[in-house]
This record gives structure tokens, C-alpha cells and sequence, in this order.
């Protein structure tokens, strides 16, 4: 697994150790910290292996399925993910997630890997046109490097398995993933100012930021504030062990499978902020603000495909994805103490 100490990686070596998968993982600690290793060894009470290296590098590539030969499947989570940072540094984000997609695709046939699981985004469907989102909505023109990077990797799979490349993939469009795993041993660990709604909305709630920006109350929703589908992580994880299970045992459909993997439930901002005070009873200061330049007004997925194919189902309740956040929060806010 590439990218398996980042948030969702680290949240799906633990569902594929406990489905009793051997994980190794090989990621360049670039945004994410070697201590997740013990986070997810204190759950599973397995250590993953692990390998200190960049995948945009060929030769560690290389080098990763020489002293690991039994390597069957990849999901690839290494990537860069900071919209905002992407238009600032277009080429770093181009480099990190074609450059590491394509060394995998290059290297997996003649080590004998079967399938790769690569991490996509609703990002794809830009503004759709209609909600909920299926698979087969048009993918729009991206609006950011980092959005790009992720319709061009889709197309780059495509391009490799129809030129006759012996491996398989599941592309999974992921939604908005959020909470952490429920023992709070592992979670998000943004890096400075987050940027993403959740990790400020519990900072806030902890007092480290003293105002959480609702960007916008102007949208044509409801309540004015933008919605999307906030999906908890754990679910999230849980499709990767089913998306390895098909690739490594044949039973894709196809060589190249998408899914969308949403809850099929849109949330507002204004909805998010009230189910995390429901449900942790700690108020969120919020005020309206601005409309963030570039966001989409209101995507959810249809996960209907997702929920019959893969026999999966986003089932936590929001208010338990709430509470895992929070739980979170005071995790690290008891390691930044201790
Ligand atoms: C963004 C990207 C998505 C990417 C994801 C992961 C877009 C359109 N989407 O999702 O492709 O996979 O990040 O990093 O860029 N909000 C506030 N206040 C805040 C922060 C956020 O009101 O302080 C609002 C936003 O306006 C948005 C919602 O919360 O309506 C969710 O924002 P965020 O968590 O940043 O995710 P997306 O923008 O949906």
C-alpha cells in the first residue's frame, strides 16, 4: 500500500489486517508521521511492514517488489491532496501522483501484481449537473491541478489496461471522508492551518482555532450553505478490502471498475456544524463568511452501484462519525499536553 500512514490508508490497513491481509506500506512521510505504525499495531496488534520511500522514484519501486515478491494487489493512496496548494504548486502535484501512479502501472506486470485500487475523488463530476452523482455523470473540466491529476490518472489507468497490461483496477471516487477510527488511535493529523471543514470544525470545538468561516450562505441549497456527502472513513476503508477481494480473486466485472463511494445523504455546512454539537453536546463557534473561491454549491453520490456490486454500504450514522472526530481531536489534544 503507498500512502498507508496517511488518513485514509492508515484507517484501511486496519480493515484489510483484521480481514486477515498482510499489509506492507511504503510511503515518504511527507504529510503523514511514523507513529500512525503504532496507532493501527495498538488496534490490530499487528505491526505492518513498512518502507520509508517516494514512489515517484522507479528504482525504490523496483526495489520494494524485488525484497517483497508476494505482493498481489496495490491500493495507491500516496498522492498530494491540497486543492488550494495545487494551484500554487501545479508541477509538485503533477510529479507526485501521475509520476507514482505510472511507476506502479509500469512495474506491477513483471512483478506479477494482479490489480491496483487507486484513491479518485467526486472532484471528477465538478459541478454536476444533477444530484445524486452516478458513475456515469460527465466528468467536468477540473478546476484545480490536484482535481486534474485525478481525471488524468483515471485516464492513464484506462489508457494501460486497454493496451492489454495483464492487471486489473478499481477506481474509487471517493465523497467527503471524515471521523476517525472509533478507538481514537489513528485519525486525520492535518498539517498548520487545516484546510478541509472537519479537522477545523474540531479544532474550533477545542479551542485551538477560535472561529470556524462558514464559506458562504448564499448557495442555492436549503439553509444557503454548500452540501456534500460526508462519508466516515471506517466505511471508507472497508470498500478497499472488498475492491482487493475482487481484483485478487477475479471476480471484477471488468478490467477497469468505477465506484462512487458516498452515502447517498447531502449535508449542509450549517447541517455538519449542528450534528457534531448534537452529538458531542460542544459548541462550534461559526460565522458566516465569504464564498471560497472554486467550490462546488452541492455534490452527493448515488452509491447505489457501489451498495449492489460491491454488496457495501456507508452505514455509520453521522452523529457516531461526529463523535469518532471528536474523539480524535482530544487524542491529539492530549498527546500535544502530555
Ligand atoms: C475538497 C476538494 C476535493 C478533495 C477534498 C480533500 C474541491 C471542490 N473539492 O473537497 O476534491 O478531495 O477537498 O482534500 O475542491 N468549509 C467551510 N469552512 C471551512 C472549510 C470548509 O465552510 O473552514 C466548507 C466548504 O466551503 C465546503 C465544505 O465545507 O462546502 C467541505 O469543504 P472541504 O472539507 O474543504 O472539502 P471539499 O471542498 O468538498
Amino acid at each position: 500500500m503507498t500512502g498507508g500512514t496517511g488518513y485514509i490508508g492508515s484507517h484501511t490497513v486496519v480493515e484489510l489486517q483484521q480481514a486477515g491481509y498482510s499489509v506492507v506500506i511504503i510511503d515518504n512521510l511527507s504529510n503523514s508521521n511514523i507513529e500512525v505504525l503504532d496507532g493501527i499495531e495498538r488496534i490490530t496488534g499487528i505491526r505492518p511492514d513498512f518502507v520509508k520511500a517516494d514512489c515517484t522514484d522507479m528504482a525504490a519501486v523496483e526495489k520494494l517488489f524485488v525484497e517483497y515478491p508476494g505482493i498481489k494487489g496495490i491500493i495507491n493512496f500516496a498522492a498530494s491532496k491540497a486543492v488550494g496548494e495545487s494551484m500554487q504548486k501545479p508541477l509538485l502535484y503533477y510529479r507526485n501522483n501521475l509520476n507514482t501512479l505510472m511507476n506502479l502501472l509500469d512495474a506491477m506486470p513483471r512483478h506479477g501484481v494482479k490489480g491496483i485500487v487507486f484513491s479518485s475523488s467526486c472532484t471528477v463530476y465538478g459541478e454536476p449537473d444533477e444530484n445524486p452523482v452516478t458513475e456515469q455523470a460527465p466528468i467536468k473540466k477540473a478546476t484545480s491541478p490536484y482535481g486534474n491529476t485525478k481525471q488524468i490518472s483515471e485516464e492513464i489507468i484506462t489508457d494501460v489496461i486497454n493496451s492489454g497490461a495483464p492487471i486489473k483496477s478499481v477506481i474509487l471516487r471517493y465523497f467527503n471522508p471524515v471521523g476517525a477510527h472509533p478507538s481514537a488511535e489513528i485519525g486525520e493529523l492535518p498539517n498548520g492551518v487545516p484546510q478541509n471543514l472537519v479537522p477545523f470544525l474540531t479544532q474550533t470545538a477545542a479551542g485551538i482555532r477560535p472561529m470556524l468561516s462558514v464559506f458562504g450562505d448564499d448557495y442555492n441549497t436549503p439553509d444557503g450553505s454548500c452540501i456534500r456527502d460526508y462519508i466516515n472513513v471506517v466505511d471508507l476503508a472497508k470498500a478497499h478490502v472488498i475492491a482487493v477481494e475482487r481484483m485478487l480473486e477475479d471476480k471484477s466485472e471488468a478490467p477497469i471498475e468505477i465506484f462512487n463511494l458516498g452515502t447517498g445523504t447531502g449535508l449542509s455546512v450549517l447541517e455538519l456544524i449542528a450534528a457534531f454539537e448534537r452529538a458531542t453536546g460542544v459548541k462550534v463557534p461559526h460565522k458566516i463568511a465569504a464564498r471560497r473561491p472554486g467550490d462546488i454549491e452541492k455534490v452527493w453520490a448515488n452509491p447505489k452501484y457501489a451498495n449492489e456490486v460491491l454488496g457495501w454500504r456507508a452505514e455509520t450514522p453521522i452523529d457516531d462519525t461526529m463523535r469518532s472526530a471528536w474523539a480524535w481531536q482530544q487524542h491529539l489534544g492530549a498527546l500535544r499536553k502530555a
